[in-house]
């Protein structure tokens, strides 16, 4: 037929959607479906109404939409078709049961393999592009093996994606790297090159990168490991700066001039948030645990703990900013999202202190530019365990609003939740003018100018940064 190579992905979502549009549209001679169990999803991605928010991403699935990019629920149909069958479903941290609350559940992948195994009539390249525990390809293989027909064969391989949300499209057209895991086999080997050359189409081959399956699959969870770390390590110093009179980012720029260190993931943040982080380092400590490995467990773990702190403590810092009060008070959370240019609100901060503000009786006002009312309670419901039948007046309580000025009219204090570029635009005059006095701003991203607003009279407490009245002369006036 007409096509090179024919790719199915089982899974539409951050990682399946964005993955296969840029493939699609760098290889037209290569036939792509998305499909997704999810009729409603699916219907999304043939729209251009996205199920996702993602700069760039609209343009590049329409470049290929209906050319050499499909996207379907007739799963049975398409794979039976491919030769190749990513699984980029999602794997989030068990609920309940062996390892809830740390171990990633695997059922989805094992249900692709379920799927494909019984319908597959000729061979296939399976591909894991889901993040999961090392030698989990194992598992995949032997359900495959176990149902094998004669003449149909699988190999499995781990290609796990690296994109981070909201540069998703600029990351997957110019990664740092692609990482190819198989079989060390000759059969594992020649799979591992009809994938790498899909990859070699736009990517240099000295960055597409291959290795046995396991060095795969630890790798991705090393990464995020890795780089949460970071952020945990100059989060944990945001504290000691704020006790001292020393400025994070000050120590930021110094310590990460050092080529050694290095410049990126050393922003300060009220904790980090999105799908991966947690949920990443959770699966890495449970495998250590499962190896009977607890000083390894524990070492990582505490990166988690130290994320915890931070968000804690900045539930605790208005608080006790606003006298030890806010029951009542109107307080305004710009951002809602997890990091900017997302509308993805999967374990983000924000999350968190609107919970402790709820406890503590706030009406809280939150606007963001891209997530919808449903999503915020859909995930706080997921997370927190918040939801309308746990707090009936919970629509009095926190009201998402459309409009930021709107949201911080006759307000007692302002947090800022996302790095949201728009914020920066806002005319703080007018809303500092329509606030409560005194007029409190928690800056939880060290997004805004913090000099301007004190001279507007806002009381600004940003992370990391010394508050002037206690330690003066340490930040220009
Ligand atoms: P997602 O929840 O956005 O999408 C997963 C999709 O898979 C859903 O639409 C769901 O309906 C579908 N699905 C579930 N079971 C299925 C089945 N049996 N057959 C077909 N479709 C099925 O998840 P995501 O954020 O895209 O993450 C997918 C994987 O990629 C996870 O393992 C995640 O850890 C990893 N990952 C995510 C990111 C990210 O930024 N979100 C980055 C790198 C890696
Ligand atoms: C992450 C990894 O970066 C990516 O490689 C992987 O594929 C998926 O997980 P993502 O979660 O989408 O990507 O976003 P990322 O940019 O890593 O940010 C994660 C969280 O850390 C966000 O809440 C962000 O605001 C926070 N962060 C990041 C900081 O607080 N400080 C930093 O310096 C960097």
């Amino acid at each position: 037929d007409q096509w090179d190579l024919k790719i199915l992905c089982m899974g539409a979502g951050y990682v399946g959607g964005p993955t296969m549009a840029v493939i699609a549209k760098m290889c037209p001679k290569v036939r792509v479906v998305v499909g997704d169990i999810s009729q409603k999803q699916i219907d999304a991605w043939n729209t251009d109404v996205l199920p996702i928010y993602e700069p760039g991403l609209l343009d590049c699935v329409k470049e290929s939409r209906g050319r050499n990019l499909f996207f379907s629920t007739d799963l049975d149909k398409e794979i039976d078709e491919a030769d190749v069958i990513f699984i980029s479903v999602n794997t989030p941290t068990k609920t309940q049961g062996i390892g809830a609350g740390a171990a990633a559940n695997i059922k989805n992948c094992e249900l692709c393999a379920r799927h494909i195994a019984k319908i597959a009539t000729s061979s296939k390249i399976v591909v894991e592009k889901s993040t999961v525990p090392v030698r989990t390809a194992e598992a995949i293989a032997r359900i495959l093996a176990a149902n094998e027909k004669s003449d149909v064969t699988f190999q499995v391989l781990s290609n796990p994606e690296f994109l981070a949300e909201g540069t998703a499209m600029t990351d997957l057209m110019n990664p740092d790297r692609v990482l190819i895991g198989g079989p060390q086999t000759p059969a594992g080997l020649a799979a591992i090159e009809t994938v790498a050359k899909v990859y070699a189409t736009w990517i240099p081959r000295a960055q597409i990168l291959t290795t046995n399956l396991w060095s795969s699959e630890l790798s991705k969870l090393v990464a995020n490991a890795f780089l949460a770390q970071r952020v945990s390590s100059i989060n944990s110093i945001s504290a000691l700066c704020e006790a001292t009179g020393a400025d994070v980012s000050e120590i930021s720029r110094a310590v990460g001039m050092d080529d050694r260190i290095g410049k990126r993931f050393l922003q300060p943040s009220v904790g980090f948030g999105g799908s991966c982080f947690q949920k990443d380092i959770l699966n890495l400590v449970y495998l250590c645990e499962t190896y009977g490995l607890q000083p390894c467990a524990d070492y990582w773990r505490q990166v988690i703990q130290m994320n915890d702190f931070q968000k804690k403590r900045f539930s605790e810092k208005i608080v006790s900013s606003m006298f030890n009060t806010v029951t009542g008070k109107k307080i305004t959370v710009l951002g809602y999202a997890f990091k900017a240019d997302t509308g993805d609100v999967r374990e983000t901060p924000a999350m968190f202190i609107v919970r402790d503000l709820l406890q503590e009786n706030a009406k809280i006002h939150v606007y963001d530019p891209q997530v919808t009312r449903e999503e915020m309670w859909l995930e706080m419901n997921y997370t927190c365990g918040v939801n309308h039948e746990t707090n009936p007046r919970l629509d009095e309580h926190v009201v998402t609003a459309t409009d930021p000025y709107e949201a911080c009219k006759g307000s007692h204090a302002i947090c800022i939740m996302t790095e949201w570029a728009e914020f920066k635009t806002y005319d703080y005059q007018k809303i500092y003018d329509a606030m409560e006095k005194p007029a409190f701003l928690f800056d939880g991203r060290l997004h805004l100018d913090h000099k301007a607003l004190r001279e507007i009279g806002f009381e600004v407490h940003a992370i990391g940064k010394p508050d002037p009245v206690k330690f003066p002369g340490s930040t220009i006036a």
